[in-house]
């Protein structure tokens, strides 16, 4: 069930617009398409709502009835009024960057990634130097090299959260973590709770093994828990360190309530972007709790085209894992791990010099977004903006701009389901020319499309 007393102050700037049950309506099916209440989410009852609104009764009838016939609720004779989404509604549209016709575009913002930094080439020196000290053993190692698990359990061991070795497993990136604990735990029908907006690949993949995303919505601000939390998932899949897209850093306390509001659920956590904070990193939410499962990468850290990750669990998990890799990539490639190994001892060095650009350039897209007219809650680290259109459509935007060179998708993309139309993701990986151009030629299509592509339904108001 909605929380009441939230609901009532999310709806209220809403009212006093137009006829009450025209604003009720735009009020509701707003929080809907920003995920604000997901798919499943029960309503109060009629009554109840009129009576906190100050409405009358038949206002909030005509509201849910105009909203039940576009398919933004639904209500069966005798039961609770439930919010979904319209199918038409549900769309996230992907191209992969190598895919499109129109490649290469000017600008590429559908990604999120930096070029090596200069401690890559010397390092992959280093490790070609090692290799034929392995080359004698059959190379193959489902685990990963020991060395490389005992480096990766020593850092983040001193992040935090006291690791052996063998609770890690070394991936090939965060992604194939994610896919592998999917691989092995989730089964057809299975549900995985994962915040709404999200990372649109770990969407991907929770469907591609036929699992199910339940949605919990996440803001800049935090996780929106709701009162009562329908516990029937099996797994959660969250991401507290900059949220992708959000940017939102989880502190303590929301760590520990997270590890509470899981219970009884394989809880994953996703530290992709950890080390790239202004301040200090936060306790990593497994120090809290011996069940969490974490993920880990050097893709955002150092580079993605390392392919290197890691999962930290207790060991029973972790060689699960392992051995479910036999049907899939049999073990990563040793050559690789050496690589990452050789790269380990400089990540204090890399990191500093990872976070003194983002910072720049994320103060840089930040004032750019602003003069653009757009809202923007700036993230205390990691790699994106997560930006407020203002009422256009980010699903339109992102048509408009290809012909002008630029990539982007829609915030419909982090959906599980075709909301968060009018919000953009904005990486700031690019130097700071390239952002510029990219803002301005993303403003000239809205200001090309503002007046046509509002429609009478669109927000009018921010809550
Ligand atoms: C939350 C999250 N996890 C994982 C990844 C991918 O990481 P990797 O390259 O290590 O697979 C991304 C990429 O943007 C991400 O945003």
């Amino acid at each position: 069930m909605a929380d009441l007393t939230e609901l009532v102050a999310q709806l209220k700037p809403a009212l006093g617009r137009r006829s009450a049950y025209l604003d009720l309506a735009d009020g509701l099916r707003t929080l809907i398409m920003d995920g604000r209440l997901v798919a499943g989410d029960r309503l109060p009852p009629q009554r109840t709502l009129a009576d906190a609104l100050e409405l009358s009764r038949t206002t909030v009838v005509s509201s849910l009835t105009l909203l039940q016939a576009e398919g933004f609720l639904s209500s069966r004779q005798g039961s609770a009024t439930t919010v979904c989404v319209p199918p038409e509604r549900v769309d996230r549209p992907d191209e992969p960057a190598w895919l499109a016709k129109d490649e290469p575009p000017a600008i590429d913002l559908s990604i999120a990634v930096l070029p090596a930094p200069g401690q890559v080439s010397p390092a992959a020196h280093r490790a070609a130097e090692r290799l034929p000290a392995i080359l004698a053993g059959g190379g193959l190692h489902p685990l990963g090299l020991t060395e490389l698990r005992n480096a990766v359990a020593a850092r983040l061991s001193r992040l935090g959260v006291p690791t052996r070795a063998d609770q890690i497993v070394i991936t090939q990136g965060a992604l194939h973590g994610w896919d592998l604990i999917l691989r092995t735990f989730a089964r057809p029908g299975s549900q995985v709770l994962v915040e709404q907006p999200s990372y649109p690949a770990a969407i991907d993949a929770i469907r591609a093994h036929y699992a199910r995303p339940r949605p919990v919505a996440v803001t800049a601000e935090g996780w929106q828990w709701p009162q009562r939390l329908d516990r029937s998932a099996d797994i959660a899949y969250m991401v507290p360190d900059f949220q992708n897209p959000t940017g939102h850093l989880a502190d303590e306390s929301e760590r520990r309530r997270l590890v509470k509001r899981t219970r009884g659920m394989m809880l994953c956590v996703d530290e992709t972007f950890a080390e790239l904070g202004d301040g200090p990193v936060i306790t990593p939410t497994a120090a809290y709790d011996k069940r969490v499962i974490t993920i880990g990468t050097l893709s955002k850290l150092v580079w993605a085209g390392l392919r290197i990750g890691w999962v930290r669990g207790p060991r029973e998990v972790v060689n699960r894992l392992a051995a479910a890799r036999s049907s899939q990539d049999i073990a990563g490639p040793v050559l690789d791990q050496l690589l990452a190994l050789e790269l380990m001892d400089h990540l204090d060095e890399i990191g500093d010099g990872r976070r003194s650009l983002l910072r720049q350039r994320r103060a840089h897209t930040a004032a750019a977004c602003r003069r653009a007219g757009w809202e923007v809650v700036e993230p205390s680290g990691g790699l994106f903006l997560w930006v407020d259109l203002k009422g256009a459509s980010s699903t339109r935007l992102s048509h408009l701009v290809r012909a002008r060179g630029v990539r982007v998708p829609p915030g419909t993309r982090f959906s599980t389901g075709g909301t968060h139309d009018r919000y953009l993701r904005v990486p700031f990986t690019s130097t700071p020319p390239v952002l510029s151009e990219a803002v301005r030629r993303i403003a000239e299509a809205a200001d090309e499309a503002d007046g046509k592509s509002r429609s009478a339904t669109s927000p009018v108001w921010t809550i």
